[in-house]
Formats: C-alpha cells, structure tokens, sequence
C-alpha cells in the first residue's frame, strides 16, 4: 500500500499540480508508517490539514528519501547484496566520473542542482524546480544525501527508483569518498564526513545536523549524528586494539575479541554536549565556547559489555573503601601528548540500573571512527563529555580523571563569575544534564503556510538526564500567556535499557492568522517536575554551558511560501 502510493504521487507531482501532489505525500506519510515502527504515526495524528502543511515543506525532502532510497535498493540488488529486495530494468548508466568540488558547484538553479548518493551524480535540477517549497531537499544541494538515507529510508520503492535513473548524470571519484591522509597535518588522517553538517570548527572538527531534519527519525543516523573533537580523530587497529582495566596493581588487557565472551546489552539513549544550544547563550551575552545550535544532541542505539561486568569480572571489589571514581581514558591526544580522558563517580558507574556501556556498536554498525571506534564509554543520561570515545583505558581509583575536561572545563559558575575569579577546583564537574527542550520544525525566520483551518504544526525533542523521563511539552505562541500541551512520542522499540534515557519527540498544532509575525516558545517538564528557565539571565555562564531556557522561533505566516 504504502509502496503504491509513493510511486504513484511522484508521478502526479511531476505531472500535476503542487496542492494534489502535497496532499499526496501526507498520505504517503500516513500510509508509510501503519506497517512500520509506528514513529511516524505520531506526526499524523491530527486532521489532514495540519498533515498538509507539514507535507508541504516536508515533500521534497521525503521524496528525495525516497527516490535515494529507492537507489541504494538497486545498486543492492545489482551486486546480489539484497536479493531479497526487487530489482529494476534500469536505464544504462552513464560512467562519466564527477569530483565532489564539481558536484559542489552545483546548488543554484541557474547552475544546476546537483547531488550525490554512495557512487553516483543526480542532476535533480528538473524535480526540485517542480516543487516549491523544497526547503529540506536543497539541504543537500551540491553535496551528498547519503545522510538522508535512514531518516528516510521507509520510501525504499523499485518504482520510485525507475525515477532516479533518469536523474543520473555519472559517477562519484572513488576518491572522494575516502579520507586523505597528510601526515604533515595533525588532522591529516580524519574520516570522510557529509558536507550536510553545520560546520563549527573544521579542525578539530566539530558538527552539527540540520535542526530541521533532526527529528525526521527517533533514532538519529549515523551519518547525522552531531560530531564533537577535542583532538585529531585516532586511526585504530582492531587487530591490535586492547581495552586496559586497572584496578590497583591490577591491569588485565581485552582485545576485542575477548569483549565479544560478555554478555552484551542494547541501550538507546540521547547523548547531548554541554554546549547545546551555547549559540543562544552567546546572543544574550558572549561566552567563550564553539556556537553550537540546537543540534548538538542526537539518540543512538548503543551495544556491548556493561562496564559493571567487565569490572567485576576483572577483580573489582565494589565496596573497596578508597573506590570513588572510574576514570576512562581515550586514545587521542595532542601533540605534546595530552589525551582526552573524563570520570564519573564509581557508585553511579557499578549500579546496574544506569546502564553505562562499553560500546562496540553504534545503531548496529561497528561504531563510526569520528564516535569513537572501536570502543566508546556510553554513560546515559550524562552530559556528552563523559561518553569517552576511543576509550583505550579504564581505570578504578580515588580520584577523578585529573584531564583537562575533567578539572578545567565543563563546569558550572553563576553569571557574575569571570575567568578571572573562576575557581575551577571548588565546583562540581557536570554530570546529569538538566531538562531541555527545542522546536525542530517549523524553521527559526522561515516563511510558514497554515493548514486550510490556520493550524501550523510545531514539533521538536525534549530531554532530561539521569534517567527523567519527559512528561509534558508546553508551546506557547503570545510570550507564554497561554500554552498548549503538546503530543509526546517515546521510543517505539524495547532494549535493554532499566530507566528512560532517550529524548522524547513531540508535535502540537497552533493556531496562526496570515499575516502575522509570531514567536513560538517551549519548554518541557520533567518526571521530576524539573522545567526549563524562561531567559537565559539567571543561567549565564562564562563558557555557555547548560543552556536551557524556553527555546523561541520567530515565523512569519504567510498564505502562500514562494
Ligand atoms: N571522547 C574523546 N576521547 N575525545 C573527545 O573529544 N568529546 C566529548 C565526548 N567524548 C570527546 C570524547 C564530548 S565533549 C562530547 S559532547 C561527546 O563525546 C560527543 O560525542 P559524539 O562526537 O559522538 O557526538
């Protein structure tokens, strides 16, 4: 059913008008996900004219999933990979070979849009000028949508594939998907990423999704997930590769195979950096810090040993009287040979209920170099920092880690504290983050058409650390005079996991008049009545950590996006 209806709107999207086309692709919504995970459901519960203006924004985008998706099936199936899957009589494809600068040129309609999925070019210039209002599709406009691929991967049709065909113009250089090595360079040697990400800081890279995309899916892809380095990203042998417990004198080696003998165990849970949402923090008053938006947060699946058991199984006596911390060390390091390394407290690391993972996959895959592979700490419901990524050393001690994040950063100080009455040593690093919440969707200054009874759907995630669970998401459209409760979404699949750690998706449909100009704000609540700040004033702090204030959008409603 689904898979009738996706390839049958594209055609009429192609052939016919944009509003049958769009009521189209809310159908196709709607009839995706019946037989799926029933996440998307959620998006769909109200009437078919709220659907319609999402579907309006979303088409192109969903469409392009689809048509990406559709592709990855065939090559697939051309190479026997997926025999399971159906195959198509496609046309002959071209071999002429493009570079990625070449397709990058190519993001404006005069010169032609242009994207790459895996090993091909598309030149989508015909479809994207077929659809107005395609604000997601030209995220990946002169680059490759490959991150796209999971949040979208439910329109995988064969017809929709037929489709792609005529859209291929060549080849992507086998070069261009690797990375380059500069052994000159400290960051000669990083992995490849998808120019879809918002840009922090190159070197040492640090990225964030498009917020607009950010909640397309409950668990965040791969490819999508925010990227946050201290250092150079390690390269790491796994033939080699030994994860070192010391426990006093004690040091037992595990190579990755001898991880594969413990039990393993599946946690999905948000991981956030301290620094969400700083950019916010600094508009109010400047902070030190790299200006992450609101996308510095994404949910994984993470799988493997829990550390309780490997530290148990490697001779840990939990009530040893000097056991206070567990420090995890990570195998990248400057040049002066200063590695990254963090702590948390040894009774929060032992209790079976906070579910702290040796991870050796991410969502399933072995996990990607820029998060960490081959094995990465996943401490749920704490902030970021503590999740250390090339974990190569854990270590049972007295003390907390003494690096740098540890001791000089990623703390906490009231707004009238300057760096230069800073105290570093007095104040508790972070570890369980604070309720927050943002608003994904619509666009932070976009133009919004309301649905035909001038509803417009707002969504975005809500999360709290330590294990709170998200009770209630309020949106506010008059300062916070009024509220409206929003619909939650929580994770549709069951792990392993003892307490809530994933964030919880939400949508709410606000009344709007064209013309206005109106602000949008949220806030949520957490299982322990915890709720966000209204303003960022009381929760300044020099390095912009911890910004949870009300997030606010401005939009303006208009009758008909151009
Ligand atoms: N671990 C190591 N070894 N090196 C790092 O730079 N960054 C930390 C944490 N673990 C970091 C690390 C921070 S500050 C955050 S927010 C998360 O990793 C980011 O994880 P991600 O890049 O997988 O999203």
């Amino acid at each position: 059913m689904a898979l009738s209806m996706t390839s049958c709107s594209i055609r009429m999207f192609r052939h016919g008008g944009v509003r049958s086309m769009s009521t189209q692709l809310s159908k196709i919504n709607s009839a995706s996900t019946n037989n799926l995970t029933g996440e998307r459901r959620f998006y769909h519960k109200g009437s078919d004219n709220a659907g319609y203006q999402r579907s309006v924004q979303n088409g192109a985008l969903l469409l392009a999933g689809a048509i990406i998706g559709s592709y990855g099936i065939y090559r697939y199936s051309q190479a026997g990979a997926e025999s399971s899957m159906p195959t198509v009589q496609a046309k002959a494809v071209k071999t002429r070979v493009y570079t990625a600068s070449e397709v990058a040129e190519h993001k404006t309609p005069d010169k032609g849009i242009w994207v790459s999925y895996k090993d091909g070019v598309y030149d989508i210039t015909d479809f994207v000028k077929i659809h107005p209002g395609g604000s997601k599709i030209m995220l990946g406009a002169g680059g490759a949508i490959d991150p796209f691929w999971n949040l979208y991967a439910v329109h995988q049709t064969p017809e929709v594939l037929e489709m792609l065909e005529e859209y291929r113009i060549g080849d992507l250089s086998k070069r261009d998907q690797k990375s380059h090595k500069n052994a000159n360079d400290p960051f000669g040697n990083e992995p490849y990423r998808f120019p879809v990400f918002r840009v922090n800081s190159a070197k040492p890279f640090n990225a964030e999704p498009p917020l607009e995309v950010l909640t397309d899916s409950f668990i965040t892809p791969n490819e999508m997930f925010y990227v946050r380095n201290h250092l150079p990203v390690p390269e790491v042998d796994p033939e080699t590769f030994r994860l070192e417990i010391v426990i006093g004198p004690k040091s037992i080696k595990y190579s990755l195979e001898d991880l594969k003998k413990f039990q393993w165990s599946t946690v999905t849970t948000t991981i956030q950096c301290a620094g969400n949402r700083r950019e916010e923090m600094s508009n109010y008053k400047p902070v030190k810090g790299l200006s992450w938006g609101a996308s510095a947060i994404g949910t994984a699946k993470w799988t493997g040993p829990r550390l309780r058991d490997l530290l148990m199984t490697s001779g840990l006596n939990p009530n040893h009287p000097s056991l206070k911390h567990i420090q995890f060390d990570g195998l990248d390091c400057d040049i002066s040979n200063s590695c990254y390394g963090a702590s948390i407290p040894a009774k929060n690391a032992l209790n079976h209920d906070n579910d702290v993972i040796v991870a050796v996959k991410m969502n399933g895959k072995d996990i990607p170099r820029d998060h960490g592979y081959p094995v990465r700490i996943i401490v749920p419901g704490v902030v970021g920092a503590r999740n250390v990524k090339w974990a190569h050393r854990i270590v049972a001690s007295d003390k907390e880690s003494d690096s740098h994040w540890q001791q000089k950063d990623y703390k906490h100080f009231n707004p009238s504290t300057t760096y230069e009455t800073a105290d570093y040593s007095k104040v508790q690093s972070i570890q369980e983050l604070p309720v927050t919440s943002a608003i994904t969707w619509p666009q932070t200054n976009s133009k919004v058409e309301p649905s035909e009874d001038n509803m417009v759907e707002v969504q975005g995630y809500a999360w709290s650390g330590g294990g709170r669970d998200i009770i209630r998401v309020d949106v506010t459209s008059d300062g916070g005079k009024t509220w409206k409760e929003a619909d939650l979404m929580k994770n549709p699949e069951k792990d392993d996991s003892s307490q809530t750690w994933p964030w919880t998706l939400w949508k709410v449909e606000m009344p709007v008049k064209i013309g206005q100009k109106i602000q949008f704000a949220c806030k949520a609540v957490d299982s322990s009545y915890n709720q966000q700040p209204e303003t960022i004033k009381p929760i300044w702090n020099l390095r912009g950590f911890l910004s949870n204030a009300w997030h606010r959008i401005a939009v303006d409603i208009v009758e008909e996006v151009d």
